[in-house]
């Protein structure tokens, strides 16, 4: 089962997150991070830049691999998520960029792409933490409905409903392009610890789904129930759907201070 804390608020679960993230970089400098764009671990990447600073932790030697790309956005363009990694985690938290991988959206090299980010994540060892999010939809990286849970990097088509929750970052909901390629759940699966958060009452069935629901192509997040070390941070209203929820505060709680996030 995954471990289920409830914050009080993004920035409490931002701190935690990249609590995790520290105390992982100090044991091993060259760390592998996956990481999220997105709203959602926004709070985490501030947090993180934030404690590398006061705490002048080296982080030279981190290695990042995205989780997901649009297919077809020109080069360049500031919602590719090549660029928004760039800016909003490269850059704050000083990471060397040649050690941060985004997968290409470049539509003429596609089908190598995949393979070859699959190969490269496998190179560097896997994925020590791996940051998600969640859609609306279940999906974790751009995993949609329906995606095998033993899922290879690959092309995805987004649903319509990712497309019109995206379409804040984009000038129109048409701009928003159709397909991505995006790790797979087998692939986030190897990581070998999943950190997902979520916040707001748009993500409560989603979370109730992933943490509490039968595991199910269907519910992509609920292929969190079937890895070893899953660690999901949740505000009071994304939590609110959660049948669990006072057996996961007394857990929480209570937990021994020997054992860790
Ligand atoms: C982003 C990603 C997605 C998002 C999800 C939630 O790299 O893989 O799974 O985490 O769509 O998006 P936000 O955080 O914007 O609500």
């Amino acid at each position: 089962m995954a471990e289920v804390v409830i914050v009080a608020s993004e920035d409490e679960a931002g701190e935690l997150a990249a609590s995790v993230v520290v105390e992982l970089v100090r044991r091993v400098p060259d760390a592998v991070l996956g990481l999220a764009t997105g709203s959602t671990p926004l709070s985490t990447y501030r947090a993180l830049a934030r404690r590398i600073t006061d705490e002048r932790l080296d982080v030279s030697r981190v290695r990042g691999f995205a989780l997901d790309e649009y297919v077809g956005l020109p080069a360049g363009h500031p919602e590719s998520y090549r660029a928004v990694i760039a800016r909003e985690v490269v850059g704050p938290l000083g990471l060397t960029p040649a050690l941060v991988h985004v997968p290409s959206g470049d539509p003429t090299t596609i089908a190598e792409a995949a393979d070859d980010y699959e190969r490269a994540i496998e190179a560097a060892g896997g994925v020590d933490v791996q940051i998600l999010g969640i859609g609306r939809t279940g999906h974790i990286g751009f995993n949609e409905p329906g995606s095998s849970l033993a899922s290879p990097t690959r092309v995805k088509t987004l649903t319509e409903q990712t497309r019109a929750d995206n379409a804040r970052f984009f000038d129109s909901p048409e701009d928003v392009p159709m397909h991505c390629i995006t790790q797979g759940i087998g692939t986030i699966l190897r990581a070998r610890h999943l950190v997902l958060l979520a916040f707001g009452a748009s993500k409560a069935r989603a979370i109730a789904d992933a943490v509490e629901g039968p595991v199910s192509a269907s519910r992509p997040g609920s292929a969190i129930q079937l890895h070893p070390h899953a660690t999901v941070i949740v505000d009071e209203a994304a939590a609110a759907d959660l049948e669990h929820a006072p057996y996961y505060r007394h857990a929480w709680a209570n937990k021994p201070g020997w054992q860790g996030v």
